[in-house]
């Protein structure tokens, strides 16, 4: 995380633009890997967390697979020097060219969200000759507590398959010549602080497995999905996620029967490690006495609060006052709901200000847009400021 003495070396560099610790993200790296190593688990990275080229890298030299959600991101993952047989591919609506490249380069599994899906693999493998691994995604309807709009496990999510569905098919799922169902998987939603919620998870998968197993369909893997979520409201105080505490979990509710468990987390990856640093263009007050602060980032760098309603933390790094104001961080785009946050208390702050809006390694640059004809923005890394 930023600390004060680089602050004024920022100044080098136009903003608006992502800072990324890498050495944060190492350390979380090494603490995710050491405690998935006690048990066992495999983790592969979800890439659409962020895709930037030295992350990604860094999650390599790791050992992490990766998790994918389209075609685009199984190539971008290939190219960064991921063996295809540590992809896993999801996504409820896959082209067939997606699903065709994906069987040409051999990965790990594809997540099946339909069985309009699985049929269409079945006969793509068919033509190429090959009999491909399938997750079956199963929507096991799980109240993940968390934003709705990042809710994907309940019963009319459009992700997954129903658990009836999959009963009421198994026969034909049985049958397919060039699928082979070798894993379950699963994922309930994003930003999970609620952490048993992972536990009712387990129930879940427990007797879904035991009925499916002795309906004659057994699974070779289990993949729980990412999920875990990061402390957005004070990131000092937790740099690094509890990954002890899901494995934990996962570890005493799970009843694998020795089956290798996958995890695919992205916002605990990479989230803490990047922040998007922005300068004050003008302080003006709305006719309602509404002291805004217009900084020269805005949604198109990073859209999750005017998306979600989501909350990131910002500090001004370089003011120097004594004083304290009230004031609402509006970014450059022409949307009204381009608001960073609402009546925050920072140090008086001033154009030519810089502002770190803290915890948006994650869903940050991935999610960014060039609405407005904005400039996509830069990355500068912690490595590369001496
Ligand atoms: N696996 C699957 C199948 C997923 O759909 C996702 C995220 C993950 C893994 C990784 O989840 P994580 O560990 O990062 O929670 N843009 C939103 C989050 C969307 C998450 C989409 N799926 C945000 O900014 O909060």
């Amino acid at each position: 995380m930023l600390s004060r003495q680089i602050a004024d070396k920022l100044r080098a560099f136009e903003t608006p633009f992502y800072l990324y610790d890498l050495s944060l993200l190492r350390q979380t790296l090494e603490s995710a890997v050491s405690v998935a190593n006690k048990y066992g688990y495999v983790i592969h990275y979800a890439i659409k967390a962020n895709f930037d080229p030295r992350i990604i890298a860094i999650i390599r030299e790791y050992g992490l697979g990766i998790d994918c959600a389209s075609g685009n991101e199984v190539r971008c993952a290939i190219e960064a020097g991921f063996d295809p047989s540590v992809i896993v591919y999801a996504g409820v609506g896959k082209r067939d060219k997606e699903i065709r490249y994906a069987l040409e380069q051999g990965i790990y599994a594809i997540n099946c969200e339909s069985l309009q899906e699985l049929e269409l693999i079945d006969k793509i493998a068919g033509e190429l000759g090959k009999v491909q691994p399938i997750g079956l995604r199963i929507n096991p309807d799980i109240d993940p507590k968390t934003n709705k709009c990042i809710d994907t496990g309940q019963a009319d999510s459009k992700f997954g398959i129903s658990y009836e569905e999959v009963i009421a098919n198994i026969d034909a799922i049985k049958e397919l010549q060039h699928v082979k169902v070798a894993g379950m998987h699963l994922h309930i939603g994003s930003q999970i602080r609620e952490l048993h919620v992972f536990e009712y998870l387990c129930e879940k998968v427990n007797s879904i497995v035991s009925h499916l197993s002795s309906l004659g369909l057994d699974f070779g893997f289990i993949d729980v999905g990412g999920g875990l979520g990061i402390n957005y409201d004070f990131p000092e105080n937790e740099p690094v996620p509890n990954f002890a505490s899901v494995f934990a979990i996962i570890n005493s509710h799970l009843k694998t029967g020795g089956r290798p468990v996958h995890f695919e987390f992205g916002r605990a990856i990479v989230a803490q490690c990047g922040e998007l640093i922005t300068s004050v263009l003008f302080n003006k007050t709305t006719a309602t006495g509404r002291k805004l602060v217009i900084v020269d980032g805005s949604m198109t760098e990073l859209i999750r609060p005017a998306l979600y309603g989501a909350y990131h933390n910002i500090e001004n790094i370089t003011s120097r006052a004594q004083e304290r104001e009230r004031y609402t961080i509006v970014g450059t785009a022409c949307e009204s709901t381009d608001v960073f946050d609402e009546g925050i208390t920072l140090p008086r702050t001033q154009r030519g200000d810089l502002l770190t809006i803290k915890s948006a390694g994650a869903y940050g640059m991935s999610m960014a847009s060039r609405y407005n004809l904005h400039d996509l923005p830069s990355a500068v890394y912690s490595d590369d400021i001496k």
